[in-house]
């Protein structure tokens, strides 16, 4: 009795302690239902499970930073693999690109909002595992600076706060005084500030 009891938790907790990806054909790159954006990287705690900001950059464009920094948005969907401020609240819809203020010293360039044509970045949706809690979320894995496929996207110290960059594919290089920070984006809905 005592044994099975036993046996029967022990399942119970490795049941909800291992989260199981799903198998199956890929993941639609279209998430019509708005969502935010939940960095991830527990090595870095300035950034580990801040958001994905907004800031009214001028010119029609919002530029990207991590909270709490420019406003918390719930209003992102995903359009064939492109990051998009929904077109339901923002006329002309304001797509995620990856262009200017390239820096050498790492060899990355920033990602920002525009309504313009600037190669776009492209993700692809999977699942991964929440770090902190092992829930099964949805990702995004990066895919493409427009036609030039590969790459990492990741965030920088920039004036006492952290912005978005991409970083080229074969990239042998890193700035020691402004550490770039691999991050995770995994797709969160009715996030709220807490
Ligand atoms: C994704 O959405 C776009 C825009 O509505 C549509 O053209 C495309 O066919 C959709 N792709 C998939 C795989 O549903
Ligand atoms: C945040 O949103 C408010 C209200 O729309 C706006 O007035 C303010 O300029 C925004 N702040 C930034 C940093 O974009
Ligand atoms: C920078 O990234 C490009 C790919 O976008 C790569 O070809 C190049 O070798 C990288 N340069 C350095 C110095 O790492
Ligand atoms: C966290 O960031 C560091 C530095 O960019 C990187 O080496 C590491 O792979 C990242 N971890 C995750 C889970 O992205
Ligand atoms: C989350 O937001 C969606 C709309 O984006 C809504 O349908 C849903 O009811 C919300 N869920 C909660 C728990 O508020």
């Amino acid at each position: 009795m005592m044994q099975s009891l036993a046996l029967l938790l022990t399942s119970i907790i490795a049941a909800s302690s291992a989260c199981t990806i799903p198998t199956g054909p890929p993941l639609s790159n279209n998430i019509t239902q708005g969502f935010s954006l939940q960095l991830q990287n527990a090595s870095n705690p300035d950034v580990h499970n801040h958001f994905l900001n907004i800031w009214d950059w001028g010119g029609g464009d919002q530029h990207l930073f991590v909270s709490p920094s420019g406003n918390l948005t719930s209003e992102l969907q995903l359009i064939d693999g492109v990051i998009t401020l929904s077109s339901a609240f923002w006329d002309p819809p304001r797509r995620a690109v990856i262009n200017g203020e390239y820096e050498p010293l790492d060899n990355t360039t920033k990602m920002f909002m525009t309504e313009r044509g600037d190669p776009r970045a492209i993700w692809n949706v999977v699942y991964g595992c929440n770090p902190d809690t092992d829930a099964l979320q949805l990702q995004l894995a990066f895919k493409a600076r427009g036609d030039e496929l590969g790459g990492l996207l990741g965030v920088r110290p920039f004036n006492g706060m952290y912005d978005f960059r991409w970083k080229g594919p074969g990239t042998s290089v890193n700035d020691p005084n402004r550490p770039w920070t691999h991050v995770t984006l995994a797709v969160v809905h009715n996030a709220t500030l807490s």
